[in-house]
């Protein structure tokens, strides 16, 4: 009688262990299919958040881009649509301040910035922005590397704005007193009486920002650095735009990393801030003025830095926004794809 008393309190207890187990593994195989289900919608969301078109990686949240733009060359226009943009499309825009405005950055600080912009994940993707040379990320052992964009302007348009803007300012800061705030004298006057603030060597500015970090870079007229220049602008750049196509700069931009720009050419279009940043009482320089400048060794190798941008830009834009044959855009897709 106590034995079978007790055999059936085992039982039941056996019972018992299994049927909570059962519950248990139930629990969590529905707690399993909550937590796919949720992880399937945070994806839906945020696809749709992130604005990822088609075509766009699946691995742009990695996204960043590196724009080192050059003095006087409609950067903060630029810049401007992409503040106005990131709140929308859902990425960080950041301004690299480096004392004094210096554009060759120390080695340590090469490296800091280097390791310091591919691991911060809080802030990708972004867009980072300053007055910096351009830097080669394969010599600082990082494990991802940017994407490089920038703008090039025609050298002397590029020298008379910076010209003007050290003397009168412009109407992005208008109380900001300048360096050489109260000088009257106009270009044509400089280059007439060889003041050294309108030298062509000044103009020795976006070849060394396209070279980089070497020290033969900024050596006025290098040769090797034109070539360094344009080496750089065709193989570590995604897109160089020139100043004066600041539309269709902004239009590839769109169609290349959506990621960021969806929406820009819109934007571009229907602010009001797009020309934001002019320089105030800028006198053209006479056809006197720019035969002299022309003539410098100086005007000529920028200058062929510039056409040569220009063309490859020209390019560039030609397979993005003119539909080539037929009008129908160009697409790519895989096919016998194997083993199946
Ligand atoms: C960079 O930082 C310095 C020091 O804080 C500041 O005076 C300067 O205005 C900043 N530069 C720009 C372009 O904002
Ligand atoms: C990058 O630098 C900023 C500013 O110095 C710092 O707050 C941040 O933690 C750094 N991120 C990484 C991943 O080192
Ligand atoms: C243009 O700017 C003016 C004043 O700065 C502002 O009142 C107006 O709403 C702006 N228009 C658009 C379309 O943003």
């Amino acid at each position: 009688m106590l034995n079978i008393h007790k055999l059936w309190l085992f039982s039941s207890l056996c019972v018992i262990v299994i049927v909570v187990l059962y519950f248990q593994s139930e629990i969590t195989r529905l707690e399993e299919a909550y937590r796919k289900l949720e992880y399937k919608l945070v994806q839906s969301h945020s696809d749709s958040r992130q604005f990822t078109s088609k075509d766009a990686l699946k691995d742009d949240d990695d996204l960043v881009v590196i724009y080192n733009r050059v003095p006087k060359t409609g950067s903060t226009s630029f810049v401007g649509v992409a503040y106005d943009l990131c709140k929308k499309n859902h990425f960080k825009v950041l301004h690299i301040n480096i004392t004094a405005n210096m554009h060759v950055m120390s080695l340590s600080n090469q490296y800091k910035f280097a390791q310091n912009v591919t691991k911060w994940q809080e802030m990708k993707p972004a867009l980072y922005h300053g007055h910096m040379a351009f830097l080669n990320f394969e010599r600082l052992g990082t494990s991802s590397k940017p994407i490089f964009i920038n703008l090039i302007r025609k050298p002397l348009d590029r020298l008379v704005s910076y010209y003007y803007f050290l003397r009168h300012g412009d109407n992005f800061r208008p109380h900001l007193v300048r360096k050489k705030h109260g000088d009257k004298m106009t270009f044509d006057e400089c280059v007439e009486k060889g003041q050294p603030d309108c030298d062509p060597n000044n103009m020795w500015l976006q070849v060394p920002f396209f070279c980089g970090h070497a020290a033969e870079c900024w050596k006025p007229g290098s040769p090797w650095a034109l070539q360094q220049a344009k080496h750089n602008l065709v193989n570590h750049y995604l897109v160089v735009g020139v100043t004066e196509e600041m539309l269709d700069f902004i239009s590839v931009l769109e169609a290349s990393l959506p990621r960021l720009f969806k929406g820009a050419t819109e934007h571009y279009l229907n602010s009001n801030k797009s020309h934001l940043r002019q320089t105030s009482s800028k006198i053209d320089p006479s056809q006197r003025t720019i035969d002299k400048i022309q003539q410098s060794t100086i005007w000529k190798m920028e200058n062929d830095l510039y056409e040569f941008a220009l063309e490859h830009f020209k390019f560039v834009k030609k397979k993005i926004l003119l539909r080539e044959t037929n009008s129908v855009p160009q697409v790519f897709f895989y096919e016998k794809i194997r083993p199946k």
